[in-house]
This record gives structure tokens, C-alpha cells and sequence, in this order.
């Protein structure tokens, strides 16, 4: 995902101990998976991992609520255009409603992420007008 949408490479060894620092800590991060059932022989299936995001949540002191944020959204690029990040988000979106302190959804996009922005818009996302800044700390590694 950070090659094809920011052309990053990331370190393996890094992005593999976030991942799981988020799994097991549900106060870090909350991961989804969507899966596409593949027919075995029988009537078995087995479940094949097709898209993913992450959430996690900000808390608005100004309404006094959650924002859940979505992030590291990706779909598999044989799965595209087949509404696997539409039954993510409308997932995640009702399991949202159903918290009464959640304010709502958002998320970050890099400006020229046309599809992704599309795809947000489509879900019925808008711009929310902020501009996003960050200063990043050199850190050594380890
Ligand atoms: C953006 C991304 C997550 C969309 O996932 P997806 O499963 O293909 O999206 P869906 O099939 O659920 O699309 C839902 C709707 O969004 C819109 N949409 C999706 N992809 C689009 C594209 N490439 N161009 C224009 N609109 C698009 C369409 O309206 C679509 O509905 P339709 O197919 O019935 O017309 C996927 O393209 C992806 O993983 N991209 C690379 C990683 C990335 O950019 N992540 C986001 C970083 S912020």
C-alpha cells in the first residue's frame, strides 16, 4: 500500500512489529479483514483475505466524542471495483452508529489518490477542510 500510494518502502521488520503491537492492543488499533469464500471441494469453503483497513479513534474534547479514523486501507488489486471496500466501510460504519459517543468517520488521503478519493466520495465522505501537518522526529533506529 505505501509503494503504490506514496511509493514508500517501508521496513518489513517495522511494519510487522506496528501490526501486531495494534492487534493485540485494541486501545492502539482495531484491524478488519474482508474475506472472499473460495469453494473447496464439497460444500466446503475456505476464506481468502482480500482487503483490510485499520481504525482507530480521537477524542473531541469539542463534542465530546469519538472520531473513529480510518486507516492502511487496501484491496487486493484482483478484487478491486468489486465492492469489498464498500462492505469494509458500511461495517465499520454501522458498528460506529451503534456506539452512541461516536462522532464519525475520517480519514487522511494524499491529495493525488484520485481512486481513493473517489472511492470515499462514493461512500458518502466530503472534505472535511482541514489541512494536515506534521513534524516527524528523527528517531535511531531499534
Ligand atoms: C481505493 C480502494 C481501497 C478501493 O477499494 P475497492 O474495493 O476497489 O472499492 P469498491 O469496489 O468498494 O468501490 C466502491 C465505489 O467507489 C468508487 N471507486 C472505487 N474505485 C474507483 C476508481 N479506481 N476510480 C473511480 N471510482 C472508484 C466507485 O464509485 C465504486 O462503486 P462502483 O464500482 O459500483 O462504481 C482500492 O482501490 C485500493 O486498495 N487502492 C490502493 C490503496 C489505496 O489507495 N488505499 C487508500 C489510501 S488512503
Amino acid at each position: 500500500m505505501a509503494w503504490e500510494t506514496e511509493h514508500k518502502r517501508l521496513d518489513p521488520g517495522t511494519v510487522l512489529a506496528g501490526v501486531a503491537a495494534g492487534i493485540a492492543d485494541p486501545l492502539k488499533a482495531r484491524y478488519y479483514v474482508a474475506m472472499h469464500d473460495l469453494p473447496l471441494a464439497g460444500r466446503e469453503t475456505v476464506g481468502q483475505p482480500v482487503g483490510t483497513l485499520m481504525l482507530t479513534t480521537e477524542w473531541s474534547d469539542w463534542r465530546n466524542g469519538w472520531w473513529w479514523w480510518i486507516q492502511s486501507v487496501y484491496v487486493d488489486p484482483g478484487h478491486r471495483r468489486q465492492g469489498v471496500f464498500a462492505a469494509l466501510y458500511r461495517h465499520v460504519r454501522e458498528q460506529a452508529l451503534a456506539v452512541p459517543d461516536v462522532l464519525g468517520l475520517r480519514l487522511y488521503v494524499e491529495q493525488d489518490n484520485k481512486a481513493a478519493l473517489r472511492t470515499y466520495e462514493a461512500l458518502g465522505m466530503r472534505d472535511a477542510g482541514y489541512r494536515l501537518l506534521a513534524e516527524t522526529f528523527e528517531r535511531p533506529a531499534g
